[in-house]
């Protein structure tokens, strides 16, 4: 398992957002970029315009995490335009098997999410679909929430469903992510962090992705799950 950090723009200042994603662009993994659409969570934010248009100047490969209500209509569309991951929510998406196939038809990885009150193992027979499994640690919407702890314990159950499943399955978590929380997310089983204001919150972004990349190793290093 390697620890990656998925930094994300929700925090960052969107007037400004080839800039920001410049900051972390030396020490990052990805860009996440939370498409929201005021009807899947209460918030409104961006679309495929401003991902094609963040694809121009963005070196980090786009991770598009879509809090949307119809991820079947959309989600394919992000992935030619050249995202690298993209994510659709289990309660969202009315044909899961055939959206994540057309994700990767179109060359990208494809990515699980489940919110916090939704249990992954209805969904172990979609492993074989995808490539990351997103476990939420706040109800998606909003940056700069608290962790939910009680998500814990369904981490480490999708870290048992992933080894059980075999094959290189990544595991994400989403929300409240901060050097605080995200060793407890590594003992857990996750290995990819997103954090938004954790990182573009703090003075220097590029050094708090570094302090986070090290946190999570560490804790890493003592798995509990
Ligand atoms: C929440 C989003 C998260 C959010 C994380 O719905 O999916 O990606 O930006 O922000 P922080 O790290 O501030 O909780
Ligand atoms: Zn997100």
């Amino acid at each position: 398992m390697t620890t990656q950090i998925s930094p994300s723009v929700l925090a960052a200042d969107f007037a400004r957002l080839a800039d920001e994603a410049a900051a972390v662009s030396d020490v990052a993994d990805w860009l996440h970029i939370d498409v929201m659409d005021g009807h899947f969570v209460p918030n409104l934010t961006v679309g495929l315009p401003v991902v094609a248009a963040l694809l121009k100047h963005a070196a980090l490969p786009l991770d598009c995490h879509l809090m949307i209500a119809d991820p079947d209509r959309w989600a394919p569309d992000y992935a030619s335009a050249g995202a690298r991951n993209v994510t659709v929510h289990a309660e969202a998406a009315a044909a899961p098997v055939r959206t994540l196939r057309m994700i990767r038809s179109a060359g990208a990885r494809a990515g699980l999410a489940v919110n916090p009150g939704t249990p992954i193992e209805p969904y172990a027979d979609l492993l074989a679909e995808i490539d990351m499994l997103l476990v939420m640690t706040v109800e998606p919407g909003f940056g700069g929430q608290s962790f939910l702890d009680l998500v814990l314990p369904k981490v480490s159950r999708a870290r048992h469903l992933i080894a059980r499943h075999g094959g290189e399955i990544w595991l994400q978590v989403d929300g409240g992510v901060t050097e605080e929380t995200i060793g407890r997310c590594a003992e857990a089983g996750a290995d990819v962090f997103v954090a938004g204001t954790a990182v573009f919150g703090a003075e220097d972004p590029a050094a708090a992705v570094e302090h986070l990349r090290s946190v999570a190793e560490e804790a890493g290093r003592h798995p509990r799950w």
